[in-house]
């Protein structure tokens, strides 16, 4: 079976550090950076944009998993395939069109990802799931770090790896929001391949160490 995988999420880094904790997250056993891409419209706050995000590109030699929070993210496609995104996942809640914005990801050379709010059904990806690359489980409201984790996530992870199974389709299951070394192994066992951890990671006293005991935990 593949590796599980970390993804520490940079909102929860110190902006005024970022060369420094990307350079962790470099030399760490982390295997995607996630970022968190907010417009104040389809989230209640704003996070930051492109001139941060080809900062971090700059610097970053893992896969850039950028996760947008936007309304109409067709309109930046191509912006954030030129940033140096390689997953680009955009809110099913957010799209109108969403075969469409999923066909125009990949023709831009980027993985495409889908995250879906806590309150929306799985069964909405039942006609997709096979042109997905990535399905974001947001386990918290999506538009802030620190929060709890939703257990109802499980249930849905659950749901999502049985549907995937079914279709036959090789998309990876993400969790997005309040993961710590209490619930990584209880959502790899229910189909979880990518863990997000912001606060966990960037708020513990030695960051490298907090990634490498999350992906032991998930890979147990
Ligand atoms: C929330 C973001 C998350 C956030 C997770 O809207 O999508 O990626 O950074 O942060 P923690 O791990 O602190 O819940
Ligand atoms: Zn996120």
């Amino acid at each position: 079976m593949s590796s599980k995988l970390i993804a520490p999420s940079i909102l929860a880094a110190d902006f005024a550090n970022l060369q420094r904790d990307i350079e962790m997250v470099n030399n760490s056993e982390a295997d995607w950076f996630h970022i968190d891409i907010m417009d104040g419209v389809f989230v209640p706050n704003i996070s930051f944009g492109m001139p941060v995000l080809k900062a971090i590109s700059k610097h970053a030699n893992k896969t850039i998993d950028v996760h947008l929070m936007i309304v109409d993210p067709d309109r930046y496609i191509k912006t954030f395939a030129k940033l140096g995104s390689n997953i680009l996942t955009v809110h099913y809640e957010a799209c109108t069109h969403l075969h469409r914005t999923l066909q125009a990801i990949k023709s831009e050379g980027m993985k495409a990802g889908v995250a879906l709010n806590p309150h929306t059904n799985i069964n909405v990806l039942e006609d997709t799931i096979n042109d997905i690359d990535l399905v974001c489980v947001m386990s918290v409201n999506p538009g802030f770090g620190g929060q709890s984790f939703i257990e109802n996530t499980y249930s849905k992870v659950a749901k999502l790896k049985e549907l995937i199974t079914q279709k036959g389709a090789s998309t990876l299951i993400e969790i997005d929001g309040g993961v710590t070394d209490k619930n990584a192994k209880a959502l790899v066992d229910v189909g979880a391949d990518v863990l997000v951890a912001g606060s966990y990671v960037f708020k513990s006293d030695n960051q490298t160490q907090t990634i490498k005991d999350l992906r032991g935990i998930a890979n147990s």
